[in-house]
């Protein structure tokens, strides 16, 4: 169900959950201090407890309402990041909501940069927990269609049209003066090294100190119904889909040859552009998704930094169930 921006703004002070735009994916926002609406969260997600919660901040002026710390490495990073696809995680101020954290002691923060978003933090004027707006486990939402037809039609829309970025926040941790890149995004790990000075902890595993736990990042994890088979190279993929006997829709990058006719097989071709495949990724998924095919063969793009991030949400949606 579609709502105006005053309804969401009273639904959520009354402590009810609405999904909203960002430009990253869609969320499901709910109120990030009053615990009963987060749980609804939990609930409408089927999400596991132990998986914290971004919270979406209308400013930077803001962390210091939720982190117990904003060391300059973070405030650097924020300046140069936000409003955008960036979520820093800080040590947690004792007020922030243990539902939010699931119990850790560090709090996930964004800034996301869509005006619909940013009107509704500030004329709100509440902080709002918001994961992506999907079952646990199933793709991302970016359309507000999407959120509907995964959540179902009795769930609270916000329309903001479709998502530019298309891909879930890049996710750092900052302790001190050291970072830590959690999970991979459109803001690349070299973009952030420019603007930190300097690389990225490894997560080493003999590492003893306070390391952040990287909760939710499953393995199977932005998953299409459908199978998923990932191919090194068109030649290959063009070859399995003469030849199988499965019924197969495909996602490429880039144009489609003379040479790699696929019979009787749907297609897409995404461009070969890293933000325009990112843009278009999921709801590519979603539609491929919705043939009714048995496969869904994928074109893997190319191993280097920038599309690395889209590297590992296919390889997350590909992995076997
Ligand atoms: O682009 C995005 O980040 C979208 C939009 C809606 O903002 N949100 C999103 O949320 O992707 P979600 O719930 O699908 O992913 C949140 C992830 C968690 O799975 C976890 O890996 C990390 O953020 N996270 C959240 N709080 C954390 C914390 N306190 N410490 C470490 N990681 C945390
Ligand atoms: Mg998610």
């Amino acid at each position: 169900m579609r709502v105006s921006l005053d309804e969401a703004v009273a639904r959520l002070k009354n402590g009810e959950v609405v999904a909203i735009p960002t430009e990253t994916v869609y969320g499901l926002a709910a109120d990030a201090s009053n615990d009963a609406a987060l749980r609804q969260v939990y609930a409408v997600k089927q999400r596991p407890a132990d998986n914290p919660l971004i919270v979406h901040i209308a400013d930077a002026n803001q962390v210091r309402n939720l982190a117990a710390e904003f060391p300059p490495l973070a405030q650097k990073l924020a300046q140069a990041f936000w409003p955008g696809p960036f979520t820093l995680v800080l040590p947690a101020k004792a007020s922030v909501s243990k539902i939010v954290c699931s119990n850790q002691p560090t709090v996930a923060l964004r800034v996301p940069n869509h005006p619909v978003a940013l009107r509704l933090l500030k004329e709100s004027g509440l902080a709002l927990a918001a994961p992506s707006a999907n079952k646990f486990t199933q793709l991302s939402p970016t359309t507000a269609a999407h959120v509907s037809a995964g959540l179902g039609e009795q769930i609270a829309v916000l329309d903001g049209g479709a998502c530019r970025v298309g891909i879930e926040s890049t996710i750092v941790s900052v302790n001190g003066d050291n970072w830590r890149l959690l999970r991979r995004g459109m803001i690349s790990e070299a973009a952030i090294e420019v603007v930190a000075g300097k690389p990225a902890l490894e997560n080493q595993h003999n590492l003893t100190d306070d390391l952040p736990k990287v909760p939710g990042q499953h393995l199977l994890h932005y998953s299409p119904k459908t199978p998923i088979k990932l191919f090194e190279s068109r030649a290959a993929l063009v070859s399995f889909a003469k030849t199988s006997s499965q019924k197969c829709a495909a996602l490429l990058v880039g144009e489609i040859g003379n040479s790699d006719k696929l019979p009787s097989c749907n297609h897409i071709n995404l461009p070969d552009n890293a933000e325009q495949f990112a843009e278009r990724l999921y709801s590519s998924l979603h539609a491929l998704d919705g043939l009714g095919v048995e496969l869904l063969l994928v074109e893997v793009p190319p191993n280097v930094p920038e599309w690395l991030a889209i590297l590992d949400r296919l390889s997350r949606a590909a992995h076997p169930k």
